[in-house]
């Protein structure tokens, strides 16, 4: 429960009556559940949405659908699923849009359906629909040892892209090149400017830039002519300011994306994606790293994890995890 907003430790762990069920809605026996950077800043206040308290935080689940309201259709009782909502989700049962679910391949962990969601679906619809990335591009992709970064480094390599990954530590490097990256770039050790130059000498096509802040204007500057650089979000606290005349001078596209305004307005290729990162995620040729699991107790400290930039890939919260099929 997080009482009143603040840094991650004010998250404690209470027992509650289960939640009521809605229209539209199931209730989840979650299974396990993930971290993403925007559960950190909802328990801070800091969000683009703020949601009253008390809540529950955690926006991303797998588990076993047990209950749905009398409207619902396409989810049933017994179904494993995993998905998406705005809070609610670090509790051993969550009620969420039932339309927000989707049912998890055979096989596939709780875990792992919990940390592939939004990560995933946010770098997929991002290369695919957004930056449109062609097989023999170049990709550079900034927090690319985080839940997004790596990701679009999994699936950048996925469509045929040669992936540059820009990260802070060994460790997110390390994680990066096991996901597909070719080239390795620590900003913490060079100036980010001159290693993105001396690497890519003919410039990259596409940047994805999940972190914003000081690496946003290197990495565009690392464009050759006509690339796409994409604006996905700001974990460095800081949303830069790009100086026009870059945009001119080298012809390229600042392009952004944002989750629900994607859905709304570009239908079509939502569930184009949708379809081919199920089919990525069924046959094993997408999945999350997970760089730490915590119990649900541990909540505070799961949300600490990736408060401080220090996660690798995803931070998991296993609450009644099954085994897979
Ligand atoms: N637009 C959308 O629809 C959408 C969807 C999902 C997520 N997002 C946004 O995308 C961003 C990244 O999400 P994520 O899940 O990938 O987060 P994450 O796993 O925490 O990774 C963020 C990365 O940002 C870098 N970073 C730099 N300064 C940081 C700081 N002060 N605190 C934390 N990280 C810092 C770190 O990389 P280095 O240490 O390597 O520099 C870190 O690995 C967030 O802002 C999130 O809200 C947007």
């Amino acid at each position: 429960m997080c009482h009143g907003y603040g840094p991650p430790d004010t998250v404690v762990v209470e027992e509650l009556p289960p939640p009521a069920l809605g229209p539209g809605q199931a209730r989840v026996r979650v299974g396990a559940a993930s971290v993403n950077f925007p559960d950190v800043l909802l328990v801070a206040g800091g969000y683009q949405v703020k949601v009253p308290t008390p809540f529950v935080p955690g926006s991303e689940l797998a588990g076993e659908v047990v209950e749905v309201a009398s409207d619902v259709t396409g989810v049933a009782v017994g179904q494993h699923v995993y998905g998406s909502t705005l809070v609610g989700a670090f509790a051993e049962e969550a009620v969420v849009a039932a339309g927000s679910l989707t049912p998890v391949p055979e096989g596939v962990e709780d875990a792992v359906a919990a940390a592939f969601g939004v990560a995933h679906r946010t770098a997929y619809h991002v290369l695919r629909s957004v930056a449109r990335l062609r097989p023999g591009e170049e990709l550079v992709v900034l927090g690319a040892g985080g839940g997004v970064g790596l990701a679009a480094v999994q699936l950048g390599s996925v469509l045929g892209a040669s992936v540059t990954a820009v990260a802070s530590s060994d460790d997110k490097l390390g994680a990066a090149a096991a996901m597909g990256a070719r080239r390795l770039v620590d900003h913490t050790r060079v100036d980010l400017r001159e290693a993105l130059r001396a690497e890519l000498a003919e410039g990259a096509d596409v940047v994805v830039d999940p972190v914003g802040g000081a690496l946003s204007e290197p990495a565009l500057r690392s464009l050759r002519w006509g690339g796409r650089f994409v604006t996905v979000g700001y974990a460095s606290g800081e949303i830069p300011r790009i100086p026009l005349n870059l945009v001119l001078l080298k012809g390229v596209a600042v392009l952004g994306f944002q989750f629900v305004d994607f859905a709304t307005h570009m239908p079509q290729e939502r569930a184009r994606d949708e379809e081919e990162l199920q089919r990525l995620l069924a046959t094993g040729r997408a999945y999350p790293h997970i760089g730490a699991r915590f119990a649900l107790e541990d909540a505070a400290a799961a949300l600490r994890r990736v408060a401080d930039g220090r996660a690798v890939g995803k931070v998991v919260l296993d609450v009644m995890a099954r085994a897979p099929a």
